[in-house]
């Protein structure tokens, strides 16, 4: 701080100076004090948290203060979100190696809302547009009124869903997309099945091989077989009733959307050429680094990426008709709790959905 008192008393201007800082210290201790005790606050929104790892009964909903957005990013005022079996895996802590120790802690990846605030170097959207999209990496909160969310993760929402159904949409769809398109290699002429094909990602997988002329395969429980139909499948393997490592049939893509086969016994129903594509790490697939070099066939694993291409081309099949998000159950935000404790259970048909306005 520079201070000016030109009355030419050199003891005075020390004195005048000193007392100037001190005023300016005292205030700034006042407005701490009263930003802590709460007595004057920031803008503050509804939002869920959680302050340490366990069952979901560590599930608050309550006021986090509005989040702050810089100029390349975009404020999105929620009006829905889903729930993905990452968020309970993040929330009881089996994946804390990635998220840390740091609480309080946000959950969510999916948004569909209204752009509320736009910075002033982030490109392609305006106050007022419909948006959804996965928000990036393992720090999502979308569980709340409010997110700053990067442009390249948000697409405009499809114009025939609302948002809770397009809140059921994003990551789910791109981890089927980018497993079947860009690690399966799926063209027209691809046999293709998907194992799981009546869960958040399977029944994306089913639709979107479909839409784009492949032959699918759909593997479900009986009393999910009805679901199977209506999403397309042009055969149903009822996993209760037939192991499906036995099939005659061979395939180009085996998707496995749930994770719960392995490579060692798909290998052999796999095509030349053919792809095992998983979700979720196993010791096969990261082995087939190199053992994948001595075999036409290949394991890989999904990581889903935020991608505005991914998202468009997913928007314009579902404008189309080819693709249709099927809803389990709609929550209110406030039974955050429920809702994981049905997700955990991993019997959702389709998706579950937050809604939050
Ligand atoms: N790596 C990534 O980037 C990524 C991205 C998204 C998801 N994931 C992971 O992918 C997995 C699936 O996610 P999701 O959202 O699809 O889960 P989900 O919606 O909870 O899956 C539930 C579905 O799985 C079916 N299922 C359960 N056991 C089955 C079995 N033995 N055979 C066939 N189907 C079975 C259930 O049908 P029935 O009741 O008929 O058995 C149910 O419809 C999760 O582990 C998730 O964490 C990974």
């Amino acid at each position: 701080m520079i201070c000016h008192f030109n009355d030419g008393n050199p003891n005075k201007t020390m004195n005048q100076c000193r007392l100037l800082i001190h005023s300016v210290l005292y205030l700034m201790i006042f407005r701490i004090y009263l930003v802590s005790t709460q007595l004057i606050k920031g803008k503050t929104m509804k939002a869920v948290f959680f302050n340490q790892y366990g069952s979901p009964d560590v599930l608050e909903v309550g006021e986090l203060e509005d989040p702050i957005f810089n100029e390349n990013e975009i404020l999105v005022e929620v009006h829905a979100t889903s729930v993905n079996p990452v968020d309970w895996k993040i929330r009881n802590g089996s994946i804390k190696i990635f998220t840390g120790k740091k609480f309080p802690k946000g959950l969510g990846k999916d948004i569909a809302g209204k752009v509320s605030a736009v910075g002033e170097n982030a490109a392609g959207f305006k106050i007022g547009d419909e948006v959804y999209g996965k928000l990036g990496g393992f720090k999502g909160k979308a569980y709340s009124e409010y997110v700053v969310a990067n442009p390249k993760d948000l697409a405009l929402k499809p114009a025939n869903l609302n948002f809770n159904e397009s809140a059921s949409v994003p990551l789910a769809a791109l981890t089927a997309y980018q497993a079947l398109v860009n690690l399966g290699a799926l063209t027209k002429d691809s046999k293709v099945l998907v194992n799981g094909c009546s869960g958040g990602v399977g029944h994306f997988g089913v639709q979107i091989a479909k839409a784009l002329g492949a032959e699918v395969s759909g593997v479900c429980s009986t009393k999910n077989i009805a679901i199977a139909k209506q999403l397309g499948a042009d055969k149903i393997i009822d996993y209760t009733k037939e192991d499906v490592t036995k099939s005659e049939t061979k395939y180009d893509i085996f998707f496995d959307a749930v994770a719960n086969q392995s490579y060692s016994k798909i290998k052999p129903i796999l095509n030349k050429n053919g792809r095992y594509v998983t979700t979720l790490p196993s010791v096969a697939v990261i082995l087939n680094f190199i053992t994948g070099l001595f075999s036409s066939k290949k394991a890989k694993m999904i990581a889903v990426k935020s991608n505005p291409q991914d998202l468009q081309l997913i928007t314009e099949m579902i404008e189309n008709g080819k693709v249709k998000p099927i809803i389990d159950k709609i929550y209110p935000l406030k039974e955050v709790r429920e809702a994981h404790r049905y997700s955990e259970t991993e019997r959702v048909v389709g998706k579950l959905v937050l809604s939050i306005k």
